[in-house]
């Protein structure tokens, strides 16, 4: 085993050691989220089997990591039906989370079908081949805050909560969620079924994102090219998360329906602390102070102006009590990691993917150091 690799299994136990040597297949591997998950299961011992569309941006976590040398990597489509049951048929995988999808609001409004397809369709048939894969025990589906019927108001949202969506990409990820639902009810019940979750999480950040109207990579970009950063609304506020986050709360929440199953199916939120929701400005200000240089400056809209709800707060009081799952990182750290992560892109002088692996190991560190549930050290120190 690759040494920093091992020296995180070493010294921690993360997960329960669930995903040692387990069969786990991430949709949405070529993705920034899902490259993120990849690694970090890769680093947990798991066999990973990616199953997406080329990596959707040049460029792209996946290439960086270089993870197509790292796991079993196939491109495919999830409103593939044929394909999806014939990767499941062929790898036997026992966990699967599933990422992939058509996730830009923007985009939706140019291309609802397609939204539909990957997001509904893509989900039916990830379910519908998990129904006649007797190897599969544990889907977490990865869905969005966006799922909520957003009332625009100022209450946070919980999991009990209707679902809706204005805008395609919204909507398509609320019937996600009720397609997984029903899936679950219908078919994957019983004690010894599949279990099956859902993970809602928002704005996420970190290195390795450069999609298309996102305010970090957007932000990145301008920085890269010495141009000043241009900002729609520098004074919404949005709520901001470092990518690790959530995917501790994915893995966590795998782990648990693993060992102790059908309790912890359902529906999770995954968000950050209200001192994380600041605004757009603050975000572009705290980046540009950790890259070394740079400005920003108000811009208008031009062209289509088209519906931007406004931000929706979760409330991750079930994570809490029942996960024990809570965030780790404050803003600053959020911001300092994430822009640290691209300057080093940039700088071209360090293995992205040892670099990557080092920031898990930080993030572990800081977890450890506050007693998070799903850690703890194998030295004995600083458990909880
Ligand atoms: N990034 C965020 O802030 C955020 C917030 C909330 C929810 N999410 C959800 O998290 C998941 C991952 O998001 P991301 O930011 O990594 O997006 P991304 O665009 O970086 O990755 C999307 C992945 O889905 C794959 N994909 C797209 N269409 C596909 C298809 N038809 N068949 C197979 N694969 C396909 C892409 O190849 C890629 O691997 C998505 O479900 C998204 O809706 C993301």
């Amino acid at each position: 085993m690759e040494g920093l690799v091992k020296s995180l299994t070493d010294h921690y136990i993360l997960f329960d050691n669930t995903y040692a040597g387990k069969t786990v297949l991430v949709t949405g591997h070529t993705g920034f989220k899902g490259s993120w998950l990849a690694l970090w299961l890769h680093v947990l011992g798991a066999k990973v089997i990616g199953y997406a569309l080329e990596p959707p941006t040049d460029p792209s976590m996946f290439d960086s990591i270089n993870l197509s040398s790292k796991i079993t990597h196939i491109v495919g489509d999830v409103r593939d039906f044929d394909y999806v049951s014939t990767i499941l048929e062929t790898y036997q995988p026992e966990i699967i989370f599933h990422l992939a999808a058509q996730p830009l609001v923007r985009l939706s409004y140019y291309e609802p079908r397609l939204t539909y397809e990957t997001n509904v369709m893509g989900t039916v048939n990830l379910l519908e081949a998990v129904r006649h894969t007797p190897s599969v025990r544990v889907v977490v589906n990865i869905t969005s805050d966006k799922c909520y019927d957003n009332k625009e108001w100022d209450y946070s949202y919980r999991e009990n909560d209707s679902l809706g969506g204005f805008d395609p990409y919204s909507s398509s990820k609320g019937c996600a969620e009720l397609v997984t639902s029903s899936y679950r009810n219908s078919f994957f019940s019983k004690p010894d079924g599949v279990r099956v979750a859902s993970a809602r999480a928002g704005n996420v950040v970190g290195g390795g994102d450069w999609a298309v109207d996102r305010i970090v990579p957007d932000c990145i970009r301008s920085l890269q090219a010495n141009l000043p950063v241009s900002i729609r609304n520098p004074h919404a506020i949005r709520p901001w998360q470092h990518v690790l986050e959530p995917l501790s709360g994915y893995l966590w929440l795998g782990s648990l329906l693993w060992t102790k199953g059908q309790t912890y199916a359902g529906a999770w939120n995954f968000g950050p602390d209200s001192r994380s929701n600041i605004t757009v400005q603050e975000v572009v200000e705290k980046i540009i102070k950790t890259w070394g240089s740079g400005t920003w400056q108000a811009s208008s809209e031009t062209g289509v102006k088209l519906h931007e709800a406004r931000f929706l707060k979760l409330d991750c009081t079930k994570a809490n009590n029942l996960l024990r799952w809570y965030p780790v990182y404050n803003i600053d750290q959020t911001l300092k990691v994430t822009t640290s992560w691209y300057r080093e892109y940039y700088r071209r002088t360090v293995d992205m993917y040892d670099y990557s692996i080092r920031d898990i190991e930080n993030y572990v560190r800081a977890a450890l150091m506050q007693g998070v549930a799903w850690a703890s050290s194998a030295d004995g120190e600083g458990e909880v």
